[in-house]
């Protein structure tokens, strides 16, 4: 195994707009209606806004994820972090750290961290879906608090895929996977890699980020729906694109029902009506206090 990971520069503004601009990205790569009426005008408008730079900084993103999620690096990570042992908070406290992630400069993303949260978490709601689900879309991403653990963006968000086998040409910009040394390794070059065929997402290592490290804070206290969605919500080779059913077992194609039904509410809930938090606080902090304990693990 390599040594661990070398320390980042501590979280910037900068990061802040690579953050946003790979949310951006989703939205292009996978809009949420055929190119019609309003919604593609609206798809439209917003393409416009998607300057060559911002291309140029999501290209740059998924340079270096992919040539930096090695083997051995998702070991390391995870030998750094899942031991839970970085910082002991509850909820409410680990989406305060996730709000000082948005950038001072601008006024408009002001608490966009909770927004997005509550958002996601409201949609779900208003479908009549069960508490969990509901409870689900508020956390899912309290694992981006990596960034404030100074983890550079490319280590904490971004599609998640497996790694110690062959990439899938349906992970976005796959060319360049051949930048990462993993690629030159024959045992992790087959289809299956290091793994049997059929053997299930649990023996998989995943590129390191946001979805692993939350769900292996609060999976035990949830639904094995609710930790599929947490644990794979990034995974869009496989929920969007049907990749890597070669490493699936039964357990994982029942439950990516779930990570696909959780998708849209993560991806095209963010131009809805903005929530009023203050007024919403009371439901979740009953919600989330009926699942999870005061104080979890990071
Ligand atoms: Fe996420
Ligand atoms: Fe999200």
């Amino acid at each position: 195994m390599s040594s661990p990971p070398q320390p980042v520069a501590p979280h910037s503004a900068t990061q802040d707009v690579t953050h946003d601009l790979w949310e951006d990205d989703l939205r292009q790569r996978y809009p949420e209606t055929p190119s019609s009426g309003a919604a593609a005008a609206a798809e439209k408008d917003e393409f416009r806004d998607y300057t060559s730079d911002a291309r140029a900084g999501v290209r740059e993103f998924y340079r270096q994820n992919h040539a930096n999620q090695t083997v051995d690096f998702v070991r390391a990570m995870r030998a750094r972090y899942l031991p839970l042992r970085h910082r002991r908070m509850g909820v409410w406290e680990a989406m305060d750290c996730l709000n000082t992630l948005v950038d001072d400069s601008d006024p408009d993303t002001e608490a966009a961290q909770i927004a997005h949260a509550v958002q996601t978490a409201e949609a779900i709601r208003a479908d009549g879906h069960p508490d969990w689900f509901v409870l689900t879309g508020l956390i899912h991403d309290l694992g981006k608090v990596l960034c404030l653990f100074g983890e550079p963006q490319w280590a904490v968000v971004g599609d998640t895929f497996p790694v110690g086998c062959a990439y899938s040409d349906k992970i976005v910009l796959p060319e360049f996977f051949a930048e990462n040394p993993d690629a030159r390794v024959p045992d992790y070059s087959t289809a299956c890699g290091v793994y049997e065929p059929g053997c299930g997402l649990d023996n998989v290592l995943m590129s390191w980020g946001h979805d692993e490290y939350l769900y292996q804070v609060v999976g035990r206290y949830l639904p094995v729906a609710a930790q599929y969605m947490i644990r794979y919500h990034s995974f869009y080779a496989a929920h969007r694109e049907g990749a890597y059913g070669h490493l699936m077992n039964d357990t994982d194609r029942e439950m990516f029902a779930w990570v696909r039904a959780f998708n849209p509410y993560d991806l095209y809930t963010k131009h809805d009506q903005p929530p009023d938090v203050a007024r919403l606080m009371p439901y979740y902090r009953e919600l989330t206090a009926r699942y999870l304990p005061d104080t979890l693990d990071w």
